[in-house]
């Protein structure tokens, strides 16, 4: 199947409520990503309805493929495989990619992989900073995610924490649902965070008091209802700005809570590069903070750029690409998997 020119990836990402496409080059790199965010087509449900994403997908893989084609200048003869999400992710939208994906590649007679989404989103800092070497240590951070990981290699990963209930994009969800301020939640209440005091509202920061790496974030999200339920009190100006400061306090615990993990982790492991990736990475308090903590310890934080933190086609391309260079490609009979723990990747020789 493989000849000897250069690798052109295409990506394919549709695992919740983003349909991205990009292509990845060998030599020039990411060189086309399109994106659609069914944001607009959830937000009056309050939160991602799965048969609505499937169809959804299914109506924009094809026009934006022939977007990043078209942006690129190339054909589909000039593709050397397909990466597509296979997991974890809302099982009917996953297909939708899966499908299209194993069907081009059969097609063209050309490989394709089944990524996970998650190593697509801890690998997309690579994408933009190839001076990052393994090992790293690694902060996941997403709607479904919290975790802290050492990446000894692609494909070689430990996973040191986890949450043990509410993932950190869940909460920051949730802490705007229960405002009234939307979906998704953690573009908004860090908008209003700028405008709040951060030090007004003193909440908890669960797990820090004892050993160990994991999270938990629902007694945060309950102290939130607690103290938004007193704020109730307050007459309507006053409470514009209560929600302001809501945000900008839970924001401030949040951003506490993973750097004392973080240093422990750091120290345990005897690293001093962080990657921090997922949704939630795109927060600027989240991403300042982690910042000045690897100055201050003399190390490097890498983000990927904003527009790379929440789900796209470009991160899945590119880990994509890392995996059919190094020989793999999914059989035939593909499966998409709501649930798929990265542990369970193979190593790249
Ligand atoms: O990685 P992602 O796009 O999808 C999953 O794989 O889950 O992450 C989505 C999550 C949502 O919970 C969303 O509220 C959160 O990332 N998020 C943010 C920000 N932008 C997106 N959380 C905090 N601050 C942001 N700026
Ligand atoms: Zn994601």
């Amino acid at each position: 199947m493989k000849n000897n020119r250069l690798d052109l990836i295409l990506g394919i990402e549709s695992s919740c409520d983003e349909t991205g496409l990009a292509l990845y080059h060998e030599t020039e790199g990411l060189i086309a990503h399109a994106l659609h965010s069914q944001v607009a087509l959830h937000a009056t449900y309050g939160g991602v309805v799965p048969e609505l994403a499937s169809r959804d997908h299914i109506h924009r893989l094809i026009p934006l493929t022939q977007q990043v084609m078209q942006h690129a200048g190339v054909g589909l003869d000039e593709l050397t495989g397909v990466a597509y999400t296979a997991g974890p992710g809302l099982v009917g939208a996953l297909l939708t990619g899966a499908g299209f994906a194993r069907s081009l590649a059969f097609a063209r007679g050309i490989p394709a992989i089944g990524v996970h989404h998650m190593e697509g989103h801890l690998l997309s800092p690579l994408l933009e900073a190839p001076e990052l070497c393994f090992p790293f240590m690694a902060l996941l951070v997403s709607g479904g995610h919290t975790q802290i990981i050492r990446v000894n290699a692609i494909g070689n990963y430990q996973l040191l924490g986890d949450t043990l209930d509410d993932a950190i994009g869940e909460a920051f969800d949730k802490t705007a649902k229960l405002m009234g301020l939307g979906y998704p939640g953690g573009p908004i209440v860090s908008k209003l965070a700028l405008q709040g005091n951060a030090q007004r509202y003193k909440l908890p920061r669960p797990m820090t008091d004892r050993a160990g790496l994991d999270f938990s974030f629902s007694g945060l999200k309950t102290a939130v209802l607690t103290t938004w339920q007193q704020a109730q009190t307050e007459r309507a100006q006053d409470l514009e700005q209560a929600k302001a400061d809501i945000c900008a306090s839970f924001e401030l615990a949040v951003c506490d809570v993973l750097i004392i993990k973080l240093k422990r982790a750091l120290q345990q492991e005897k690293l001093n590069t962080l990657v921090v990736a997922g949704g939630v990475s795109a927060n600027q308090r989240i991403r300042s903070s982690l910042t000045q903590l690897m100055t201050s310890r003399a190390g490097h934080a890498f983000f990927p750029r904003p527009e790379f933190c929440t789900d796209n086609g470009a991160m899945i391309a590119f880990a994509g690409y890392q995996r059919i260079k190094a020989g793999e490609h999914s059989s035939l009979d593909f499966s998409a998997r709501a649930r798929w723990p990265l542990s369970e990747m193979n190593r790249i020789p």
